[in-house]
């Protein structure tokens, strides 16, 4: 098999600081395409890269150079783009969250299992060292009977990391559909699934506007969460964190609490019921501060499976289930009340 061609649509932040990069060192992999709206970035982007620039994605995915894209745009994209992709033969990998709705997601399933092409959500922080690590530890059931769990992530907001700044898509509601919750809030809604093995089932939340007068969505959110075995915890997504990122989990176990991301130096601290501490120096987590400039994984995930014809590590299916809980916090906010995950 030769090497497999990919275009990659949205040639903004995280197209330049993940997608391009750990594309271009993939060996399986011949970078021939980029695409955005915004002709000069598509073009400085291509020269770099030795690429072909698009400014339309429908010419890009109907001119039989590309196997594989992927999809780097505003949210309210992501399910158009991504089925007229699977539509044309093409696999794709799509930026969280997955969709805007529920619907959208189901489509995009349906279009990646009707076409027979692989459909992966960047959901990256199930690829991080300490994630993984404590995943086994809870799987081993060296953490006991999990019992509760605290998970934030914050930082100043995105008009720091996406390429518009102030101006970015990132504030406009009809364009991201949410906010924090969306941009944020997700990935800990996968995490929290990925580290527990379980379904969240009920949802409560506070999602609010209170740090950005410019923005119309919301930026600063706190929800409540219990998982189908009972397990209770909060998770907090926000662009109010002023001066310094947090990305951190907690879990709280029967035998041993676990501290991810929590220490500058050890991402993963496991303070045992006996007093016994363990400190793990597993690498640090991708963040916006770093400029995103870590090996997210993602990638290689994707093209692995790919080439081997395997199921993606994060199929449409498992972003379905993640946006589900935040779909499910919006509504919580709206209806005050808890409400019901639809899984
Ligand atoms: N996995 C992660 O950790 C992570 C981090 C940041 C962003 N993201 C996601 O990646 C996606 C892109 O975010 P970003 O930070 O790169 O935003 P960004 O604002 O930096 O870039 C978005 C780009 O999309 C382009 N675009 C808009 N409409 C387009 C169209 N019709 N065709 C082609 N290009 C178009 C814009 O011109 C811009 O260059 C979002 O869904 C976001 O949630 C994921």
């Amino acid at each position: 098999m030769g090497k497999l061609r990919v275009g990659v649509i949205g040639c903004g932040s995280i197209a330049q600081h993940r997608h391009l990069p750990e594309y271009a060192v993939n060996k399986h992999v011949e970078l021939v395409a980029v695409c955005d709206i915004h002709e000069e970035r598509a073009i400085e982007v291509a020269e770099k890269y030795g690429v072909r620039a698009f400014t339309n994605y429908e010419t890009l995915l109907n001119s039989g150079e590309v196997d594989a894209v992927s999809v780097c745009t505003p949210n309210c994209l992501h399910a158009t783009i991504s089925i007229a992709a699977l539509e044309a033969g093409i696999h794709v990998l799509c930026e969280k969250p997955m969709a805007t709705s529920k619907q959208e997601a189901e489509a995009m399933i349906r279009a990646a299992t009707l076409n027979g092409k692989k459909l992966m959500i960047g959901h990256n922080q199930r690829f991080v060292p300490s994630h993984q690590k404590a995943r086994q530890l809870i799987q081993n059931g060296e953490i006991g009977k999990i019992y509760s769990f605290r998970t934030a992530f914050g930082h100043s907001g995105p008009e720091g990391w996406s390429v518009d700044g102030k101006e970015s898509w990132f504030f406009q509601k009809e364009k991201a559909f949410v906010g924090a919750m969306g941009d944020l809030g997700v990935h800990k809604a996968d995490l929290i699934r990925y580290l527990l093995g379980e379904e969240i089932v009920e949802v409560g939340s506070f999602v609010e506007t209170n740090a950005k007068d410019f923005a119309d969505v919301d930026d600063n959110a706190v929800c409540v969460l219990k998982t189908e075995s009972g397990i209770i915890g909060t998770l907090a997504a926000s662009w109010a964190y002023t001066s310094k990122e947090d990305n951190s989990t907690i879990i709280y176990g029967e035998k041993a609490i676990l501290r991810l991301e929590d220490d500058p130096v050890h991402s993963l601290v496991v303070q045992y019921a006996n007093g016994e501490v363990v400190k793990y120096e597993l690498g640090k987590i991708q963040s916006n501060e770093d400029g995103g400039q870590n090996n997210s994984h993602v990638i290689e995930h994707f093209v692995h499976s790919i080439i081997h014809d395997q199921e993606p590590p994060v199929p449409g299916e498992e972003g379905m289930k993640s946006l589900e809980v935040i779909l499910a916090a919006l509504e919580s906010n709206e209806t005050k009340q808890i409400v019901r995950v639809r899984v």
